[in-house]
């Protein structure tokens, strides 16, 4: 018998055939948050062979194209739970802490859901900066000596009795201006009333601790009890400005294959930051099943622990995961079940990422502004911060659109970044120019 049908349309139906098993076989996902972190979670989730549907809550304009956007506010539990169950979602991943603070996977779990982060009781290695110094110093984790305090006397002689600047540190969520460094005892008073006398952030107790030098780092884990799967290193840059001056920022740029960082170095920070924080958590009671970011800082006293974060950084992850070769959706389903998995593979080379953020940030800032020539774009763009109004992209946040670039070493991917970075047309964007100048210093 001859073909019934012309060969084209044989393929359009094998192919759609194709894509509806692909559709009853694949995985669903729902990654929770709607910021770079999370585009850079998505574009991961893409590329798993596994997956075929990605849902992102609330999700951005440029995670659109590869997922669909769910309006649901990210801390909105019962609303994100009953979106889970009745699509039929696999696994969901949490990118913000809030979502994790609220107890999103605690709920999750209990609907008998797979779900990648750490229980509330768990994300205390971050939120509360007290349980993580009390932590470190029973398990002999390396950190800045501290003391913590409720009473305002009490913490000023403690203060007047150390070495200048003294470093004071809100205990409890303080929208990132709960960290004073004090250079004198005047600037400790007044930071210690504002703080302990006028509660500005709330009824929050405080922690002293000793000031430390040296290049800062971020080692990003997956961890699932005492399995630690680390991620390459990379470095943040918090300042607005070139040179790292201006006001702190949620970060404006970050890079991946830090020379000021030795194979020993890491390994020490593996070994006896990571490795032991995810068995102390295991010991106290606590297990993590998500990812540890350990912010550490190299001292001339060796690599010491400035805090500990219980998610993806932002804008670390941005950098990190597009080194990711191996299947993320085995890694991620496999902590959030217990099942180990095979190290994650890395590929070669670094990443370099820089933020364009609104003018004005991290103060007040316009949102709304069209933003052009994304398509002559030729490396990776994870949107921060935009949407689309009327069809055009516009400007949605303080952190706009973070350029990538994938290099042999820095000083190409550092080319090929601002290369990139130029050909985006927004009146109201803003950049640093000296993304990974510790490296290059
Ligand atoms: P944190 O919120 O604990 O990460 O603190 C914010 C920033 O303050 C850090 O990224 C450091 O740059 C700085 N910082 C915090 N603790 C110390 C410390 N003990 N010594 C020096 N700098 C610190
Ligand atoms: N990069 C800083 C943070 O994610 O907290």
């Amino acid at each position: 018998m001859g073909l019934v049908y012309p060969l084209p349309s044989i393929k359009t139906a094998k192919s759609a055939k194709e894509i509806q098993l692909e559709d009853l076989l694949g995985k669903t996902v729902l990654v929770i948050g709607g910021g770079g972190r999370e585009h850079a979670i998505v574009d991961a989730l893409s590329r798993s062979p596994q997956v075929s549907k990605i849902y992102c809550a609330p999700g951005n304009a440029g995670i659109e194209e590869q997922a669909i956007n769910v309006p649901l506010k990210d801390t909105d539990v019962e609303g994100l739970k009953a979106f889970a169950l009745e699509n039929q979602v696999d696994l969901t991943v949490v990118g913000p802490e809030a979502a994790l603070a609220v107890g999103i996977v605690d709920a999750f779990r209990e609907a008998g859901l797979n779900i990648f982060g750490h229980t509330k009781a768990a994300t205390a290695i971050e939120s509360s900066k007290e349980f993580a110094k009390k932590l470190m110093a029973k398990y002999d984790i390396p950190t800045a000596a501290y003391q913590g305090f409720s009473d305002y006397d009490e913490a000023l002689a403690y203060v007047s009795a150390r070495p200048f600047p003294a470093v004071l540190k809100y205990d409890g969520l303080a929208a990132g201006k709960g960290v004073v460094i004090a250079q004198d005892l005047e600037e400790a008073k007044a930071a210690l009333a504002d703080m302990l006398l006028d509660h500005s952030f709330g009824q929050g107790r405080v922690v002293v601790e000793d000031f430390l030098t040296g290049p800062e780092f971020s080692f990003l884990c997956f961890v699932d009890g005492e399995r630690v799967y680390p991620m390459p290193l990379s470095q943040d840059h918090k300042r607005a400005f070139d040179g790292d001056k201006g006001p702190n920022t949620g970060g404006m740029g970050a890079y991946t294959g830090l020379p000021f960082i030795t194979p020993e170095d890491r390994e020490f920070a593996y070994r006896e930051i990571i490795c032991k924080a995810a068995s102390a958590m295991v010991a106290e009671g606590l297990p993590l099943s998500g990812v540890l970011y350990g912010g550490l800082m190299k001292t001339p006293q060796g690599i010491k622990v400035i805090e500990f974060n219980a998610r993806f950084g932002d804008p670390e992850t941005e950098v990190v995961l597009p080194l990711l070769q191996s299947d993320i959706y085995d890694i991620f389903e496999g902590v959030a079940t217990g099942r180990e998995v095979e190290e994650p593979v890395w590929a070669d080379g670094v990443t370099l990422g820089v933020v364009l953020a609104s003018k004005g940030y991290p103060g007040h800032y316009e949102k709304g502004v069209a933003i052009n020539g994304m398509h002559r774009v030729g490396t990776k763009v994870y949107h921060m911060g935009t949407t689309y109004k009327d069809g055009q992209l516009v400007t949605n946040g303080g952190r706009v659109l973070m350029v990538i670039a994938a290099g042999e070493n820095l000083t190409e991917a550092r080319r090929k970044v601002y290369a990139e970075v130029e050909k985006i047309q927004c009146e109201n964007l803003f950049y640093r120019t000296d993304i990974a100048h510790q490296a290059f210093d």
